[in-house]
């Protein structure tokens, strides 16, 4: 199914967390040092803004979302032991999201619900800009699609 427009930025972070996953999992020298830079540049921003903005809209599975969180954040703590770890819940997390979660919310929140979300997230969006410019060229070229110009 098509991701709705206001999860999308969640989205496009879920790309960058399926990366990361994956040279958790691989245990790649550099792994450890390149979860802790998305945690600052990303990730931190990415659960919290996950927490405020779904948690709402989850249902009972707001208390999934919290503490999968919870797990990824205590594993990222005990890096490098826990990469394999970590990469494993990170990408078992996202999996669940882009699965389950957000399907879940898509076929529940009301049009005005969606139309804040949207707001809201493309504000998250903007952030990530400033760390992550080609970001802003994928969202334009989302925009022209759904806006073509006459
Ligand atoms: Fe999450
Ligand atoms: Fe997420």
């Amino acid at each position: 199914m098509k991701r709705a427009f206001a999860l999308e930025p969640f989205s496009r972070d879920h790309n960058d967390g399926l990366h990361l996953a994956r040279a958790l999992r691989e245990e790649r020298p550099d792994a450890p040092a390149l979860a802790r830079a998305a945690w600052e540049r990303e990730l931190a921003d990415h659960f919290a803004e996950e927490e405020r903005l779904l948690g709402p809209l989850a249902g009972e599975d707001s208390m999934r979302l919290h503490d999968e969180h919870r797990l990824i954040e205590q594993l990222l703590g005990e890096l490098p032991g826990s990469c394999l770890a970590l990469g494993q819940a990170l990408e078992d997390h996202i999996r669940w999201e882009e699965r389950v979660l957000f399907p879940a919310i898509e076929s529940r929140m009301t049009p005005e619900e969606a139309a804040n979300l949207a707001l809201e997230t493309l504000k998250m969006e903007h952030r990530r800009w400033e760390t992550c410019p080609s970001r802003a060229e994928i969202v334009q070229h989302r925009l022209d699609r759904l806006h073509p110009k006459a």
